[in-house]
């Protein structure tokens, strides 16, 4: 069977994009269909009604978009979540998957180790362990604190933590308190917060390194299927689990598993109500 595939290359000029003059394209899954437009990014009561060009524009500048559903002029976008969820559909045409045409990525700018993400206007370093930085060229054996002192960032000194907060595993930019006692979610973020802290934030693997061996809560919850996690901070959490997110399996329309865990080196979205260690951390 002979596959047609049709190109649609935008090139946003300032005119459509003030910060940028890089482009992207759309790539249609020729025959496929998402059933539920309750799987969107943007949640919508009454559905989007946009030119496709202007629904294309909108997720390219979405970092958490990776496709459209462009049916009857209704505009929706999607995460990767729903990539897996689509169906065939040999009678329509309405899915188009985001391609970047330009890869910020290609002249290879993160070292040590590390792997490169290309998004629209610049790339992103997920550092190998024990290095940092945008390109993850500093080593954290370089500031290294003795034990239970911490520094705020490389040009910091070292100061004490904070009264029953220590270090763990050598890791100098921030101090932690772990409680073994199992809590749901909203009970490990509400100890933290009764301390002065924050649930467990690692970021990058030289963090995550530190309690590598433990099944704790990590500091991202969402609201609806769909919904990329984030960190408190807005920032994309990498490094999932293999095919997860997967809201556990099937075509669920309701949200069943809403708060991340960590364990061996991945995240994992589990149901808020499961029980877990909590890692409270001092700085934010
Ligand atoms: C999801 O979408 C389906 C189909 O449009 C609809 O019947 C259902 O009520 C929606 N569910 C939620 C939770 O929004
Ligand atoms: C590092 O932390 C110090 C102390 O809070 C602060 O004054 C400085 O601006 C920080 N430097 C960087 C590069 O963030
Ligand atoms: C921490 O660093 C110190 C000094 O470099 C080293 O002596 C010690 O073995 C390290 N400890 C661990 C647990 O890596
Ligand atoms: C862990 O939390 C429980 C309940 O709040 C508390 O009784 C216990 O002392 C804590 N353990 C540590 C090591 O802080």
């Amino acid at each position: 069977m002979k596959k047609v595939c049709t190109f649609i290359f935008l090139f946003l000029f300032s005119k459509i994009s003030l910060e940028s003059n890089n482009a992207g394209s759309f790539k249609l899954q020729t025959g496929k269909d998402v059933p539920f437009f309750n799987f969107s990014l943007v949640p919508q009561s009454s559905p989007l009604k946009l030119s496709k060009i202007i629904c294309f524009v909108q997720c390219l500048r979405n970092e958490f978009c990776s496709f459209v559903v462009f049916k009857n002029g209704i505009c929706s976008l999607h995460t990767e979540y729903a990539l897996t969820r689509l169906v065939n559909n040999p009678d329509l045409s309405v899915v188009y998957k985001k391609e970047f045409i330009i890869n910020h990525c290609s002249n290879t700018p993160c070292m040590n180790g590390a792997t490169c993400v290309n998004k629209l206007d610049e790339y992103v370093c997920l550092c190998d362990l024990g290095y940092f930085g945008k390109n993850c060229d500093k080593n954290i054996n370089n500031y290294y604190c003795e034990t239970d002192y911490y520094r705020l960032n490389e040009t910091d000194v070292c100061k004490p933590c904070m009264s029953g907060f220590r270090t763990f595993n050598n890791y100098t930019f921030n101090c932690y308190k772990r409680n073994y006692t199992q809590r749901d979610y909203e009970s490990a973020n509400s100890y933290c917060q009764g301390l002065n802290s924050f649930l467990w934030t690692p970021k990058t693997q030289t963090e995550r390194n530190v309690f590598a061996s433990n099944r704790a809560w990590v500091n991202s919850k969402i609201t609806y299927v769909g919904e990329p996690f984030v960190w408190p901070d807005g920032l994309r959490v990498y490094e999932m689990g293999d095919g997860e997110p997967n809201n556990g399996g099937g075509n669920n329309y309701l949200l069943y598993e809403n708060a991340l865990k960590y364990h061996e080196n991945y995240f994992h979205p589990v149901h808020s109500t499961e029980p877990l260690t909590t890692i409270c951390q001092q700085l934010n």
